[in-house]
């Protein structure tokens, strides 16, 4: 296993060091000359797509995550409603289901049971199935009408991390697609998209070589008992994603919040000290957002919190009211969860190394769960 690691103290860090790479698979033939290029069984023919009404998007976890900020970029670019349902709930709701309804699931593994019966129940009903996947002649896809793999490598560590970056990657090719098919965006307007996409690349590896503040952080949060996560819009799965991360592997209590819902319940948790992680949308391509971040962060350090600003490179507004801010690149807004994921899972990573625990393999959890 040491061999494996090629040198990484963990599985983690090695996965975490290769999102560069994981996202160039993702891309690799996929665009061909600016326009998305997927083949008819990584998605569904065209005349399939141009009748759907709704898209159900369904998974577990990490997944389900990826699977939010997905929701927001399909729904925005092809304008069909898209929702995101986590797998094991998905089955037992009773879901309206007909054959212009596509379910699309995503799974690392693709041998998530929860997923897989979803994915089985939503065939059974009608509806069209599409596989976003990373392991290829896994189950779920070959239960499915068509797979889009996002050949994102091998994942051994249980926090997931590379296979989310890849997840949305995946997921925005097929909004694009799909938009493209529907007519709801130009060549022209896809090329803008489709030119940061092949950006984030390097801008994910300028991100892992300048991350010594991750680092210094969470060592010296090392004895830190609660963390909490604020983001709106594709921030929101973001924070969901931090949380999850820090509660898999260091074993601390952390919760993230949309920052619109704080006033609705979870500021009355902020007490002096609390440490809050804010992913900050771009004052540049989302202005109303931001400002509205802008000001839950003063209504939260009003209350003594600690904040610390995932915000993009030159994003002034942000200094005077965070503590610290990690920077990440500038990227087209239904783009930015892969970059900004990225100081979330490195300091998720260190604050549990620092605290010496086996980051691999956390207690009680495994990899794939592949029972009900
Ligand atoms: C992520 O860190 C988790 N260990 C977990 O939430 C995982 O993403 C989930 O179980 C789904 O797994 P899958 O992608 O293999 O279906």
């Amino acid at each position: 296993a040491e061999a494996e690691k090629g040198g990484w103290p963990s599985f983690m860090a090695k996965e975490i060091s290769e999102g560069p790479e994981a996202i160039r698979n993702t891309l690799r033939a996929r665009i061909e000359d600016g326009v998305i290029a997927l083949g008819e069984n990584e998605t569904l023919t065209d005349e399939q797509l141009k009748n759907l009404d709704r898209i159900i998007i369904v998974a577990c976890g990490t997944a389900s995550y990826s699977a939010m900020a997905g929701e927001y970029a399909i729904e925005e670019w092809a304008r069909v409603p898209v929702e995101v349902e986590l797998a094991h709930e998905f089955r037992y709701s009773n879901p309206v289901l007909t054959e212009n309804t596509l379910v699309i699931s995503i799974s690392q593994s693709g041998e998530t049971m929860d997923t897989k019966m979803a994915v089985q129940y939503a065939a059974e009903h009608g509806a069209h199935t599409l596989a976003i996947c990373n392991t290829q002649g896994s189950t779920i896809p070959r239960e499915s009408d068509a797979v889009l793999y996002i050949h994102a490598g091998p994942e051994v560590a249980v926090a997931s991390t590379k296979a989310f970056l890849a997840q949305v990657v995946g997921q925005l090719l097929f909004g694009l697609h799909l938009a493209r098919v529907r007519g709801t965006m130009t060549d022209d307007e896809i090329r803008t998209v489709t030119a940061d996409l092949e950006a984030l690349p390097e801008q994910l590896a300028f991100t892992l070589e300048n991350a010594d503040d991750v680092r210094e952080l969470a060592h010296w949060m090392s004895d830190t008992r609660s963390v909490l996560f604020l983001g709106r819009n594709v921030g929101y799965p973001v924070a969901l994603e931090g949380a999850l991360k820090l509660k898999e592997i260091s074993y601390i209590h952390a919760e993230g919040f949309a920052g619109g819902e704080l006033k609705h319940g979870p500021i009355a948790l902020i007490e002096p000290g609390q440490v809050v992680f804010v992913v900050v949308p771009s004052p540049r391509t989302q202005p109303t957002m931001h400002s509205k971040l802008i000001s839950n962060i003063q209504e939260i350090r009003a209350r003594g919190a600690r904040v610390i600003a995932v915000a993009e490179e030159g994003d002034a507004a942000v200094l005077p009211y965070a503590d610290i801010v990690l920077r990440v690149g500038t990227t087209h807004p239904m783009l930015s969860a892969v970059l900004s994921v990225v100081p979330l899972h490195l300091f998720a990573l260190e604050l549990a190394s620092a605290k010496g625990l086996d980051v691999d393999q956390p207690r009680n959890l495994a990899k794939s769960v592949t029972v009900e």
